[in-house]
C-alpha cells in the first residue's frame, strides 16, 4: 500500500465535508507512516485512536445534517456508518489486545471503503443539502 491521495473527483461540492474527508485521509496517512516506519506501539496506538475518534466525529456531523434536513435516506446511511464504526472498533480492540497486524488491515479496509462510500453514498445527500441552502464554500476554517 502507498500513501492515500485526495482527488477532486471525490468532492461532494460542500467544502466543509470535503475538508473532513481530507482530514480523514491525512490521519490515515499518518497511520500509514507510523506503520511503515515501524514506530513504537504507543505511537501507532495513538494515531489509530485518533483515526477512530475522527471517523466518529465526521459521521456524527453528516448524520446531524441529514437529520436537520429530514434526508429521506437517513436510516440507510446511518446504518452503513454504524456498521463501519463497529468494524473499526473491532480493529481497535484487536490492536489493544496485542495484535500488531491490525493497523495495516484497518488502513486497507478504510481506504477501500472511504472512496467508494463518498462516491456511492455521500454524494446522494448533496442535492438535499444544497436545496436547503448549504453553501458549497466555507468562509474560513473553523476547526
Ligand atoms: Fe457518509
Amino acid at each position: 500500500m502507498s500513501m492515500i491521495m485526495w482527488d477532486d473527483a471525490y468532492s461532494v461540492e460542500i467544502q466543509e465535508i470535503d475538508e473532513q474527508h481530507k482530514c480523514l485521509i491525512e490521519i490515515m496517512n499518518e497511520l500509514y507512516t507510523a506503520l511503515a516506519n515501524k514506530s513504537n506501539r504507543d505511537l501507532v496506538g495513538d494515531v489509530l485512536d485518533k483515526l477512530v475518534d475522527y471517523t466518529k466525529v465526521h459521521f456524527a456531523v453528516e448524520e446531524t445534517l441529514m437529520r436537520i434536513f429530514h434526508y429521506d435516506e437517513y436510516e440507510e446511511h446511518k446504518a452503513i456508518h454504524d456498521r463501519i464504526v463497529k468494524r473499526v472498533l473491532e480493529y481497535q480492540g484487536q490492536f489493544r489486545a496485542g495484535n500488531d497486524k491490525v493497523g495495516m488491515e484497518l488502513l486497507m479496509f478504510l481506504k477501500d471503503w472511504l472512496f467508494d462510500h463518498i462516491n456511492k453514498v455521500d454524494k446522494r445527500y448533496v442535492k438535499t443539502f444544497h436545496k436547503h441552502g448549504v453553501k458549497k464554500n466555507w468562509l474560513k476554517r473553523f476547526w
